[in-house]
């Protein structure tokens, strides 16, 4: 069943465990995620990023990830992942996203909390969950030029209050887009943010989450863990062991079944370890 992040998160923040947010970027990935949900009877969030809006249309990636969501046994938030202007927004809401990310990671502090509040005036006059983040979020990719910056507590508190966002993503040692689970997680600035605010805490970069910290950081504030490369990873590393083991068949159909397979093996995994067991 649809729902928007409330629902999803609901009771989340202050359990031991977590539930993932998975970049997804058409049918085949979205419903093995759904699958790997429905194996663990557990919400979960299909999340679309800036690289599948550049690919397909935002209404049309709407009504894909929509109609999967209400065909599913469990809660399942269709959210707009780092949209950093306004226009996204309103389309995606406007296509029926419940849920739409404002990334003002790159703005100054002021500016990031003004933009912020017009997303959360429009998005809950429309029943939509708003997450948005504060200090920002690198990439492993230095050629992007994104400026990377630890999420100070203090600041993580004043942007909490003064947006009133249902979800915080804030920066405490990962970066985006890893290939290797490399990332060195600052347990006492995530101990210090959580202390100060209430609002569900969101981790983005987690493909490069340690598994062990994945366990752990389930157990803080922590509510929503964002995952995109470790699945593309698998996706695209299957697909062309099928091409290799296969080379005469051309039928996309074919060979996109056992990538399906792979990414909801996957997918539970990463649910698994966030604490989510079978209900
Ligand atoms: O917003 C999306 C995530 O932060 C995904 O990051 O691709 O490094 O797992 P990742
Ligand atoms: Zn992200």
């Amino acid at each position: 069943m649809l729902a928007n992040l409330n629902v999803v998160l609901e009771g989340v923040a202050k359990s031991d465990f977590a539930i993932p947010g998975f970049n997804v970027f058409g049918y085949e990935d979205a419903v093995a995620v759904v699958r790997a949900a429905e194996e663990l009877n557990t919400p979960v969030i299909l999340m679309t990023n800036k690289v599948a809006v550049s690919h397909m249309p935002i209404d049309l990636l709407a009504k894909i990830l929509r109609s999967v969501a209400e065909s599913a046994k469990v809660p399942v938030c269709v959210h707009l992942d780092h949209a950093t202007d306004f226009e996204t927004i309103a389309k995606a809401i406007k296509a029926g996203y419940t849920s739409v990310m404002f990334d003002g990671s790159q703005l100054p502090f002021e500016e990031n909390i003004e933009k912020t509040r017009e997303v959360v005036r429009l998005a809950h006059a429309c029943n939509v969950t708003v997450e948005a983040e504060i200090g920002a979020v690198g990439y492993s990719d230095p050629a992007l030029n994104v400026n990377a910056r630890y999420t100070e507590p203090e600041e993580a508190k004043t942007f909490a209050e003064k947006t009133g966002v249902d979800a915080l993503a804030v920066a405490i040692g990962t970066l985006h887009r890893m290939e290797t689970q490399g990332a060195e997680i600052q347990y006492d600035r995530l101990d210090a943010i959580e202390k100060l605010t209430d609002t569900p805490l969101v981790i983005h970069g987690s493909t490069g989450i340690k598994d062990e910290d994945l366990r752990k950081i389930a157990k803080y504030s922590v509510a929503k863990v964002n995952i995109g490369t470790a699945l593309r990873m698998v996706f695209g590393n299957t697909m062309r062991e099928e091409m290799t083991n296969n080379p005469k068949e051309f039928d996309r159909i074919n060979l996109f079944q056992k990538p399906m397979v792979e990414v909801e093996k996957e997918a539970k995994k990463k649910m698994e370890l966030l604490g989510i067991t079978k209900k």
